[in-house]
């Protein structure tokens, strides 16, 4: 009995603690919602991963083909702009860096990816690309103000700019390059503009985290189909089993 009470108390405890974890224990900069709808989005975000991430990083449990499949993106132009481990569709989307060389570089093997936006929250991954800043106390130039002290270096630099980070000020809003709902918190102050525009950059940055987000479950969009196909039977057939149980029932009285 103890034993089991234990375990209750446990579980309970885990349930509590998940969120927190997951908010990463202090409010996001920005807000950000993943679409799953939007396939061309995904599509863009395939390429910027593939281009600007599988080098360091992999989505082991994904497989080329289903991603083509699934984003409608034909074998061709599979083969000819996102595969560049490998030629076969059927193969997994493996980085191309060995593992102990990574851990040399950076201190840390990058992590996969395929389930990184369930695990973080897709608004976390969005607030990690978006808030990289010039830190000269850092041995690689760059902080992080999502994942302090992060090892991975600013990749996306040259399209976003250079940004540092400005103290924060009491109530002060609305300022030029932030865009969308933020919270009272540090600001950013684009210093050295990129290849994109902070308009550009964010789109960049939705897309990428739209595919990270259609990976981490690419079957959501069938479940989500499915599920309203059987609520829409169940539904269908409450009033069939009303209508018989009437029928049955109604010499009784
Ligand atoms: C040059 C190698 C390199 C490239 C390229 C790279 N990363 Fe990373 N990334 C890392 C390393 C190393 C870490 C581990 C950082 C740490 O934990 O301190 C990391 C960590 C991360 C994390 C946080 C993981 C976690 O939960 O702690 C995310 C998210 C991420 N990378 C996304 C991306 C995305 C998206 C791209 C492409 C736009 C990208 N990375 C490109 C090296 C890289």
């Amino acid at each position: 009995m103890q034993r089991i009470k234990t375990f209750l108390i446990a579980v309970a405890l885990t349930a509590a603690a998940a969120p927190a974890y997951a908010a990463g224990g202090h409010a996001l900069t920005y807000k950000f919602e993943p679409d799953s709808n939007n396939i061309q989005s995904a599509q863009r975000g395939a390429r910027n991963f593939m281009n600007y991430c599988s080098g360091c990083h992999s989505m082991k449990h994904l497989r080329y083909g289903r991603l083509g499949q699934d984003l409608g993106i034909p074998e061709d132009l599979l083969k000819a702009n996102l595969m560049f481990t490998s030629d076969k569709p059927g193969d997994h989307i493996v980085s191309s860096m060995p593992k102990e060389e990574a851990a040399k570089w950076f201190g840390q093997t990058p992590p996969d990816l395929t389930v990184e936006t369930r695990m973080r929250g897709a608004d976390w991954v969005y607030n990690f690309l978006m808030t990289f800043y010039v830190d000269s106390a850092k041995h690689s130039g760059v902080n992080n103000l999502t994942l302090p002290g992060a090892s991975m270096p600013h990749v996306l630099m040259d399209l976003q700019g250079v940004q540092v980070k400005v103290e924060e000020k009491a109530e002060g809003h609305g300022e030029e390059g932030h865009g969308g709902g933020h919270h009272a918190g540090p600001k950013f102050e684009l210093v050295q503009p990129g290849k994109l525009s902070p308009e550009e950059y964010k789109k960049f940055v939705t897309d990428t985290v739209n595919f990270m987000h259609y990976a981490a479950e690419p079957g959501r969009n069938a479940r989500i189909a499915l599920g309203y196909k059987v609520i829409l039977f169940l539904l269908l057939f409450t009033i069939l089993a009303y209508l018989m149980k009437k029928e049955w029932w109604k010499d009784v009285h």
